[in-house]
Parts: structure tokens; sequence; C-alpha cells
């Protein structure tokens, strides 16, 4: 039997292909730190169900259940109505496994560009964790009278002690491990009830922990990480205000391309589950022309939750190594997997 068994979703368009290359250097990471890992295909996504109407069947849940992490490429097709897969699949394995925090790092890799003038990567390298499983996100709320004049929609942000306590824990001991910097991103100058909730217990989290919690509203913070994405260490958030943040930091770190993201069952008792933050991207899909560094960064996450934060460390190195070939001219998508394994074996 081998050490660890990880289930792998490739899904749609680019997915099966980013993770192809991503499993390949899983692979030689394992290899790195004495493991040997079962790799298990799950088949689900846009093609299994226009194909059968399964979106999550409760069997295939069941047999993740019993996985040691997930590695998810991209799910989604054109064909597919807007929610079906996104609440029927990737919400409900988060919440189904409670994945409580959702940790994208936004790191600027050396040699990438970013959009933000002669940013430097030792001024862009911050984790956001975001709360996985509550605010807007619940799917609380309702439709009534619908289709008349009077239709009426509404959505409810679920906030909890408990939901906001336990995300608070994980990034105040992120942030002690880091450089100690804590920072609060919320609205509370409009959004009171959970705003004020989300600060008094992050503030006392925070104080607990050693730290003195710094606080930005979310529109402000989207201006300081365009400006002057340095002052922040970690940054906690609710779901939605993480969701994005996390896409602007995704284009200050160069791009979706360099976006890695594990949803993390920090207590252990369900699977934890990680992807690139980019989509299916089926416009390119089959050309070879998708880059598998974010696949490949979101590998990085979860060998450091395996506990193997050597054979991490290498992943990461290798993945930085290919960012030079990276542009229009590119080797192929199996090109550069080849290339980030073979340096993960080497390096
Ligand atoms: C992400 C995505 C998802 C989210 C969608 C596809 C449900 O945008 O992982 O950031 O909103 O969480
Ligand atoms: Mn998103």
């Amino acid at each position: 039997m081998a050490d660890v068994t990880v289930a792998v979703i490739g899904g749609d368009g680019i997915g099966p292909e980013v993770t192809a290359q991503a499993c390949k250097v899983l692979r030689a990471g394992a290899e790195r730190a004495g493991l040997t890992v079962d790799l298990l295909d799950v088949d689900v996504g846009a093609r299994r169900y226009l194909a059968t109407g399964e979106v999550l069947p409760d069997a295939v849940l069941e047999e993740l259940r019993g996985v040691d992490a997930i590695l998810l490429g991209a799910i989604g097709a054109p064909e597919v109505p807007p929610g079906v897969l996104e609440r029927g699949l990737l919400l409900r394995l988060r919440f189904a496994f409670d994945q409580y925090v959702n940790l994208r790092p936004i790191t600027l890799l050396p040699g990438v560009t970013s959009p933000v003038r002669d940013l430097e990567p030792s001024d862009c390298d911050l984790m956001v964790v975001r709360e996985n499983t509550e605010g807007l996100y619940a799917g609380a709320g309702g439709t009534s009278h619908h289709g008349s004049p009077g239709e009426t929609a509404v959505e409810t942000s679920i906030n909890t002690r408990h939901g906001i306590e336990r995300v608070a824990r994980f990034a105040a001991d992120l942030a002690v491990r880091r450089a100690g910097r804590l920072t609060l991103c919320h609205k509370t100058n409009v959004l009171t009830h959970a705003g004020g909730l989300w600060h008094r217990i992050t503030e006392a989290v925070a104080s607990e922990a050693g730290l003195t919690l710094d606080y930005a509203h979310v529109d402000a913070l989207c201006l300081h990480l365009v400006q002057d994405p340095g002052r922040f260490d970690v940054v906690v958030t609710d779901n939605l205000f993480g969701d994005i943040i996390t896409d602007l930091g995704a284009a200050v770190q160069g791009g979706l391309g360099y976006a890695a993201s594990g949803n993390l069952n920090p207590d252990g008792t369900a699977p934890s589950m990680f992807e690139p933050v980019h989509g299916s991207a089926p416009d390119i899909a089959g050309t070879g022309s998708a880059s598998p560094v974010a696949a490949v960064l979101s590998v990085t996450l979860l060998l450091e939750h395996l506990g193997q934060p050597e054979a991490a460390a290498a992943v990461q190195r290798a993945a930085a190594s290919v960012v030079p070939l990276l542009g229009p001219d590119q080797p192929s998508t199996e090109a550069l997997g080849d290339r980030i394994a073979e340096a993960v074996a080497t390096g």
C-alpha cells in the first residue's frame, strides 16, 4: 500500500492537461521525500454532467472522503448553466469536507513581470486566508414572486463565531510563522453586524497569538494591493471578499497562470483539496499552450499539507526555474511539466 493516496479530478478544458503535469511533478516531489503515492483518477465535471446528468454522486463523495488529498484541475464548460458545477461540485466538496481555509499565496516569482511597474518579488509575498464555508457562499436566501414585477431575491451572509474563530486562528498561526503581520480585510464601516463580529473575534485571536491586528476595509485593500503589496503578510477575510481580492492579487503576481490555492481542512477530519485558481479555458484546451505552473504551485501547497516542506520547497524552486521559458513561444504544457519534474529530481 502506498503512503498516501491523492485523488485527481482533472475536470474540463485545460484542467486534465495541467493536472497531468502537476501529477508528474507530484510524483517527483514524493520520490524526493521517499514517499509512495497512489493517484486515483476521479471523473466528474462538465463532461460527465453533460453525458449523464450527474454532478457529484454520493458514492464519489464518499470515495473522495477516504483519500489523503485531492488535486483538482478545472471545472466548467460553456454548455453548463452557471451554478450547476460551482455549487454542486466545487462548493459541495469545500463544505462537505469542511475545508474552511482557502489559502492563496500572492507571490511574485523572480523574472515574472507584474503589471505593477517595478514591483520586486521582495515586495510581493503575502498569503490570503479566505474563509471558505460561510458568508455569502453559504446558500442562505431565496426568491419570491418569481417572474413577476415584484420579484425579490435575497442572499444572506452567514457569519458564525465558530467559523470566524477557526479561520482567524489558522491565519494568526500562519502570521506567527511568517513576518508576524496579520491584516483583517472587511467592510466594518458599512457591514457593522458581520464586520463587528469579525473584528472582535480576530482581534482577540491575534492578541492571544501575540500579534497586533492590522485592519483594512476591502476597498482600501484593493488600492494598497496594487500600490504597495509589500505592506501585507497574512490577510484574513470572508468568503466573497477573499474571492475578489485574490483575483486582483493574481493580476499583481503576474496573472492567473501563477495563482495557486489550497482548500484546507486544517483539522484533518476530511481531505483537503488543491487547485489552480484559473478556470478551464476551453478556448485553448487541447492546444498544448496552457501553462502548468499554477497547478504545479498548488502541488507545493499539497506537499506542505502532507508534512513534506522540503519536497514542497523543491517543487516551488523547480516551478520558478521555468519562468524564463514562459511567454508567447513557450514550450508545450507537457514539455514544461517534464522540465519542472526533472528540476525537482535533480535540483
Ligand atoms: C474560485 C472560484 C470559485 C469561487 C467559483 C468557481 C465557485 O471563483 O475558486 O475563486 O467563487 O470560490
Ligand atoms: Mn474566484
